[in-house]
């Protein structure tokens, strides 16, 4: 039986228990609460982790304007992935220049519209891909998107995406008698990595894979993207991304000369900046268990648990009473809908609160609609002034800006 409560202190920082009451009272749940500062606080700990690397944030983890103006303004650049993601980057004004097209399988419309919004660098991984570009060689520039398979990696994406390593010349030579011009190589270890032994091993034979190109005469493969999986600390046992950083800047550092390294980071800086507030609704003793029914779940913004194989700290506001064995459950028919399980809570009523910390990265970006339960309300916090086109209003609490803004 876990007992998940106490796990996060919210005496921390302005997200006290009695201002969360305040702001659901006032606000209604469920809500989401974004803290542009902890976007802003995790962006710069990856940056000084990995110096001398441009970042491309993965705008699907947690696609709101806030994060994007805010990271903007920090100097990050965007990976994006389809037309949506390219109107969202456009809206918030950023320049074509600071993003890259990271989909390994694009339709000609999805080149198109990218080209006309002014970015030009493309993800390919296999030759019907490549032979695309051949219709856009002057204006269009490639990363190969190598597979290196994690088994470490709470996702691992190498399964979808990716050509082998011993393929990438067969797209290189496509390439080149093809005129299409191809900058480097690109791979994602998958999200979520344990261990930093995946994205070493990928670097040393992207390496190995540039110096070869280079001997051949092919392409002088200026760029390697090391892509995301940088993990957020889920759990105690997560390593600090300095001591996660630490054998990457090893490996970096005998890469040939002139790689520019890139990495399009996700989970990182967007899982710790959320934090859910939910509410009871009404409850029922089933076998051994006390469940209780909130006004969210695994089809709203708790969808990572299913989707993203992720568990949250969860922290119920109710501190009296004697724990007993309970289960959190959503608020749709499905049985699936399911939050937590196997826990200790104190006895709840309809109305309390139950927060749900870490909660930024693949949560409500897979969201649905089932039941028709309407989606969280977004409450943005402590973005900086100006930058978020799609406020409503603006609160100001103890120094803080706070945004409401419907998802
Ligand atoms: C191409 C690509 N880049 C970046 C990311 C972000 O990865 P992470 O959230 O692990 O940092 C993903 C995640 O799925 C991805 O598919």
């Amino acid at each position: 039986m876990k007992n998940l409560l106490h796990i996060y202190s919210l005496r921390k920082g302005p997200q006290n228990a009695l201002w969360l009451q305040e702001l659901a009272h006032r606000e209604g749940t469920p809500l989401l609460l974004v803290n542009c500062q902890i976007i802003e606080k995790q962006y710069k700990k990856l940056a000084k982790a990995l110096p001398g690397t441009d970042f491309f944030y993965a705008i699907k983890t947690l696609p709101h304007q806030s994060v994007i103006n805010t990271l903007h303004s920090c100097g990050c650049g965007f990976d994006i992935a389809s037309n949506g993601e390219i109107a969202m980057v456009e809206s918030c004004g950023v320049p074509a220049a600071r993003c890259i097209h990271t989909h390994p399988i694009k339709r000609p419309s999805d080149i198109e519209r990218s080209l006309d919004y002014g970015c030009t660098t493309f993800v390919v991984d296999n030759p019907c891909e490549l032979e695309k570009f051949t219709k856009y060689r002057d204006r269009a520039s490639i990363l190969i998107r190598v597979g290196f398979r994690s088994p470490d990696a709470v996702v691992d994406l190498a399964r979808k995406y990716g050509c082998q390593p011993e393929d990438v010349f067969i797209l290189l030579e496509k390439a080149a008698e093809a005129g299409i011009s191809v900058k480097g190589l690109s791979f994602h270890v998958g999200s979520q990595a344990i261990t930093p032994h995946a994205h070493v091993r990928a670097i040393e034979d992207s390496g190995d894979i540039i110096r070869e190109s280079r001997r051949r005469g092919l392409f002088l493969l200026e760029i390697l993207d090391i892509g995301g999986g940088f993990p957020a600390a889920y759990s105690d046992d997560v390593p600090d991304i300095e001591e996660f950083c630490a054998p990457l800047r090893d490996a970096i550092s005998y890469l040939p000369e002139n790689t520019r390294v890139i990495a399009e980071p996700g989970r990182y800086i967007a899982a710790p900046a959320v934090t859910a507030i939910s509410s009871v609704i009404g409850k029922a003793m089933r076998g051994d268990s006390m469940w209780y029914y909130l006004d969210d779940g695994v089809y709203g913004s708790y969808s990572g648990r299913i989707y993203d194989s992720a568990t949250y700290p969860i922290e119920v506001l109710k501190k009296d009473g004697t724990p007993r064995p309970s289960v959190l459950a959503g608020p749709t028919c499905d049985s699936i809908d399911v939050i937590a399980e196997d826990i200790m809570l104190p006895e709840l009523e309809p109305g309390d609160l139950v927060i749900g910390h870490m909660m930024g990265a693949y949560t409500i970006a897979t969201a649905t609609d089932f039941n028709l339960f309407p989606r969280p309300k977004i409450v943005v916090m402590n973005e900086k002034q100006g930058s978020c086109r799609a406020q409503t209003h603006v609160l100001q609490r103890n120094g803080f800006t706070t945004k409401m803004a419907r998802s």
